[in-house]
């Protein structure tokens, strides 16, 4: 459905994104993930035709995102990062006229329009105007705005930025949905989301593709498998050295709380540091309230990934 072919963007000779090269299949759900400033956005808006790349191709369906832009975009629906939105429009008088703009047929605009608003939830604001709505809102906007001529593929820039815990879980749920029938890319910073939605993922950074594959295959490429944290009273002894010691344990970092010690340990991937690390408590007869593993997720990977120097 999107394949990108040896793409870089220059802005003022500086490089934004090198060279990218991979291929989206019908169906898939993919992550994007990189840090702020990783070419995520660039990407995205070369793929919906809103700026040529400096060099190398991507296309859409089959259609060249330069060449054939108006097929390209057909098939797609493009979320950007900052949603422009005509403030002083209703919701569906804006959706309307996005659907016209669009191309959808007249005798279907209200249909269309109609369907949108239902699957996102914007019934109860149909009526106001965009600029007296909330951020949440807004962003519903923009993706009933994507999907409003019934694109096959998806590009949602950040759709759960500036979002509170509930509205971030509702569109996420939406996304979900939408996965059944659409293509979708979707970048985003709030890790979790890309695990319970994403089929793969790829984690860009600097510009350049680091890794692509799935959260199950990522999880298992990295060095560390999460960790293990300790709570206990340990007296004088030196608890962090002593832990450090355990084999398949990388780094401890300690904190204090009233009598209590917190450790955090990395431990090494397909290791369980636990039985030693009760061993060690009940030979120096420390007191445990805590001992429990937390395994790796995908900030694990995204973090050693993108800083290999911190982790
Ligand atoms: N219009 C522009 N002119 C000059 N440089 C730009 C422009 N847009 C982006 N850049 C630069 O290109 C690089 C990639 O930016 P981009 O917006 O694609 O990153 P991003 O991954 O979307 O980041 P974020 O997570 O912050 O949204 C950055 O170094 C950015 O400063
Ligand atoms: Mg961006």
């Amino acid at each position: 459905m999107i394949k990108v072919e040896n793409l870089t963007k220059r802005y003022a000779g500086q490089p934004a994104i090198r060279d990218l090269n991979f291929e989206v299949g019908k169906g898939e759900i993919m992550g994007f993930l990189g840090p702020n400033g990783a070419g995520k956005s660039t990407t995205m808006r070369i793929l919906s035709s809103f700026m040529p790349p400096t060099s190398g191709r991507a296309s859409i369906a089959g259609f060249d995102v330069f060449e054939q832009s108006l097929q390209a975009r057909a098939h797609l629906g493009y979320m950007p990062e900052n949603v422009p939105l005509y403030n002083d429009m209703r919701v569906t008088e804006y959706l309307d006229y996005r659907a016209a703009l669009k191309g959808v047929p007249h005798r279907r605009v209200a249909e269309r329009v109609g369907d949108v608003k239902e699957l996102c939830g914007l019934k109860e604001v149909e009526k106001k105007i965009i600029g007296a709505l909330s951020k949440g809102f807004r962003q519903r906007v923009g993706l009933a705005d994507a999907l409003v001529h019934e694109p096959d593929l998806l590009i949602l820039d950040e759709p759960t930025s500036g979002l509170d815990p509930n509205q971030i879980r509702q569109v996420r749920d939406l996304i979900k949905n939408l996965g059944k029938q659409h293509t979708i890319l979707l970048s985003t910073h709030i890790l979790p989301e890309v695990e319970m939605t994403c089929s793969r993922v790829i984690i860009i950074n600097r510009g350049r593709i680091e890794a692509c594959d799935t959260p199950e295959n990522l999880l298992g490429r990295i060095r560390t498998a999460g960790g293990v944290i300790v709570e206990a009273k340990i007296g004088s002894d030196d608890g962090a050295e002593e832990l450090r010691k355990i084999a398949g344990v990388r780094d401890v970092t300690e904190s204090v709380d009233g009598d209590w010690r917190i450790f955090a340990l990395r431990v090494e991937a397909n290791t369980d540091v636990r039985e030693e690390v009760y061993r060690l408590a009940s030979a120096r007869r420390w007191t445990l309230r805590e001992l429990s593993q937390r395994k790796a997720t995908l900030e694990d990977v995204f973090v050693e990934i993108t800083h290999p120097d911190e982790v």
